[in-house]
């Protein structure tokens, strides 16, 4: 039937980000099911998700990126495949491109990128080869023929506006707070939810057919500026502004250990290069999410950081 949803595969579906797109595809009604590791069934933490995951109706199917007869398998059993690995799995999407292609059967293939546009980018090492990683594998989707959408998400909300990109804090800033470059640069933050909502909308959407789907939801974007001073607005006092210039955020990115290394290089590309907004959405090959979706009521930036008050 024309108008039935396609079934979708979640590969990394137990993770941050994939637990969310595992919830949106099953509440918008598409037969939906998770690649999930046997491993990952004896984790306390995962196994209560999984257990969610079955109350949602979602169908299990136990496999790894590393185990090609697991992933065609799979792959056999539906129209969509997103791919929601980590950040350190990008380059092993190969392995579903492979097991893609041997399935045959794929409509559409969302590949693990959800963050800032891996091909306009100014992101300095160690951040840089998991971006050309994410250009390589774009390239490797578009030889192979493979229908895709790219979602270009920008900041995750949850990964941000908590701490208001402070590195190592737990909580906003009541008293001071540190601000990358000039603080002028425009940045974008959607909540988890309303990027997977999107990317579900996506799949059976022709419009977005081998296109990078952008989320610039313009309630959402925000220079490092407004974002104190929306947050000072919030708590009723200034806080004392510390500007780190481009150099100084340069030599901590070098003298840091991962994870935090790689988070302040993002943060570099981000509030210092502007990475999520310097460039225009070229219509040839990419689409906005709010554009195309006018109907989804996203949560702002505004309503996000008022729930930090409470
Ligand atoms: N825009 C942003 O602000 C932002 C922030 C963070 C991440 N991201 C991006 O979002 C995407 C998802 O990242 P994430 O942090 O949500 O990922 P994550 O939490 O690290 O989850 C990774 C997922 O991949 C699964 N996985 C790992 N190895 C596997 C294997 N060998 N076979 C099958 N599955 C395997 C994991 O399964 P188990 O549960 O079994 O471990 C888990 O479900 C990445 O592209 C990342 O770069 C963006």
């Amino acid at each position: 039937m024309a108008d039935q949803k396609s079934r979708i595969l979640i590969i990394g579906g137990s993770g941050y980000l994939g637990k969310y797109i595992v919830g949106a595809s099953a509440k918008a009604g598409h037969p939906t099911f998770a690649l999930v590791r046997e491993s990952t069934l004896s984790d306390p933490v995962k196994g209560k998700l999984i257990e969610n995951f079955n109350n949602l109706g979602v169908t299990l199917h136990h496999g790894d990126l590393h185990d090609h007869e697991s992933l065609v398998k799979a792959i056999k059993l539906v129209d969509v495949v997103i791919s929601a690995v980590g950040y350190t799995q990008v380059a092993e999407q190969v392995k579903i491109i492979a097991a893609i292609k041997e399935a045959g059967n794929v409509k559409r293939f969302i590949p693990s990128e959800f963050g800032n546009d891996v091909e306009h980018s100014h992101v300095v090492e160690p951040a840089k080869s998991g971006f050309d990683a994410g250009v390589q594998i774009r390239r490797t989707v578009e030889a192979e023929g493979i229908p895709f959408t790219c979602v270009s998400c920008n900041y995750f909300a949850g990964y941000f506006l908590p701490t208001l990109a402070q590195p190592e804090a737990t909580a906003p800033p009541r008293d001071k707070v540190c601000i990358f470059g000039d603080g002028n640069a425009k940045a974008i933050f959607n909540t988890e939810e309303d990027i997977a909502t999107y990317t579900i909308r996506a799949v059976d959407d022709p419009r977005t057919l081998n296109k990078i789907l952008y989320l610039r939801l313009p309630r959402n974007i925000y220079s490092f500026n407004e974002l104190v001073a929306l947050w000072e607005k919030k708590i009723g006092k200034p806080l004392e502004k510390i500007y780190v210039p481009e150099e100084q955020i340069l030599k901590d990115i070098k003298e840091s250990q991962f994870p935090l290394n790689v988070f302040l290089a993002i943060n570099h590309s981000v509030f210092v290069k502007g990475d999520h907004t310097n460039f225009a959405i070229d219509p040839s090959f990419a689409v906005e999410a709010s554009e195309l979706y006018p109907d989804v009521k996203y949560t702002t930036v505004e309503e996000y950081i008022h729930q930090l008050l409470i």
